[in-house]
């Protein structure tokens, strides 16, 4: 029996998920891939840092968490005081990145990602940040190591995207992306076609509790500028970061008004928040913002807490995967698939 040993920074919505799955299917991954998942390290930010060279009891890990009990410090050699740390000095085979975004830099998190891909460690990165602000950097480290650098769940959560263009659509040039990534404000908008003002819709969201306390970045379409970025770089070598200003063309949602909505449905349309990904003369061009489309368009079913993502290529033409409300499961699942594609890989 083969073991893997995973290092996991982060143990929030996402981290959490990924070890129930852990769990759920410990028994199946020993019998399909004779492989053993041995969790060495887990880090937060206020609940400490725990480190066994043998494997961590998840199960001891998800109970602590949830009963809002920190990490016990006997589990915190002196030498592993930060995520960094772990990264940096750790024995793992893979490290998985889940900490926070950071939108005006992406930094923390591509420093844990660039620790790992220097010793030559894959990587399974939940956060969109150093894909949307290092990506060039973080695939040619990887590919300078001889290490992967994976990233399933940074767009439509656990839906498969990346791996679908990576697999299945293999040598096919990327011409344009769409998409609508934000469900904050798909949710919003679906909400105004009802009738109801944004104040009400984000308080109904955030009392389902998928609309964040301050959703401020989904608003601004900040959220969705840096998953078209990643995207982007992802499928078009667009090679940008959210600095690029020239080229993006961002609006915000909050000039929308219940008016708007009305006059575009007596014209037999809706207004969806609409992220485009193309070339211009060459030049790679980005927008992000609300568009005003048939009511007969396949992305105005799109509604509620949906997300779509719409690829064009030179030899497939077009193709759209449309996730149906994702919950929290859905999240871990992508960083589960691919540590499984990573350990197919190395059988
Ligand atoms: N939730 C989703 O639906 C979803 C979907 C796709 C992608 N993502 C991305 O996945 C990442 C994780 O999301 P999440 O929902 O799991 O976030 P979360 O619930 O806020 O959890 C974040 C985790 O990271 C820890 N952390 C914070 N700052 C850290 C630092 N500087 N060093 C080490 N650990 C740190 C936190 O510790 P404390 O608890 O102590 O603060 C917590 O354990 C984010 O980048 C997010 O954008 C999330």
């Amino acid at each position: 029996m083969k073991t893997i040993k995973v290092a996991m920074l982060g143990f929030g919505n996402v981290g959490q998920s990924f070890a129930n799955l852990l769990l759920e299917k410990e028994q199946e991954m020993k019998e399909k891939f004779d492989t053993e998942v041995r969790v060495v390290a887990i880090t937060t930010k206020t609940r400490g840092i725990m480190v066994d060279a043998w494997g961590i009891d998840l199960e001891y890990a998800l109970n602590l968490i949830e009963g809002k009990k920190t990490f016990p410090a006997s589990s915190q050699p002196r030498i592993q005081k930060t995520a960094l740390d772990v990264a940096e000095s750790m024995e793992y085979d893979v490290l998985i990145e889940m900490t926070p975004l950071e939108y005006a830099s992406g930094r923390v998190a591509t420093d844990h990602v660039k620790a790992a891909l220097k010793r030559g460690k894959d990587v399974i990165c939940s956060n969109k940040g150093p894909l949307a602000w290092h990506f060039k950097e973080l695939t040619q480290l990887a590919e300078e190591n001889g290490c992967k650098f994976m990233y399933e769940t940074t767009v439509l959560d656990g839906t498969p995207l990346f791996s679908i263009v990576r697999e299945n659509l293999k040598l096919c040039n990327v011409i344009e992306i769409k998409g609508i990534l934000s469900r904050t404000l798909n949710y919003m908008l679906s909400g105004m076609e009802r009738g109801l003002s944004q104040e009400e819709i984000l308080e109904e969201g955030k009392n389902r509790g998928f609309i964040e306390a301050n959703p401020q970045t989904d608003l601004t379409g900040q959220e969705s500028l840096i998953k078209m970025i990643a995207l982007a770089n992802a499928f078009m070598d667009a090679d940008m970061t959210p600095m690029d200003v020239e080229q993006l063309d961002v609006e915000c949602s909050q000039g929308i008004t219940l008016e708007d909505i009305k006059a575009a449905a007596d014209d037999n349309e809706v207004i969806k928040y609409i992220c485009r990904a193309y070339r211009k003369n060459g030049k790679m061009q980005i927008s992000v913002k609300p568009e005003r489309i048939s009511r007969f368009d396949s992305y105005a079913a799109v509604s509620g807490t949906s997300l779509a993502v719409s690829i064009t290529t030179d030899l497939m033409g077009t193709m759209t995967i449309i996730e149906e409300s994702a919950d929290v499961e859905q999240t871990g699942y992508g960083v589960f698939a691919d540590l499984l594609t990573i350990i197919e890989e190395r059988a």
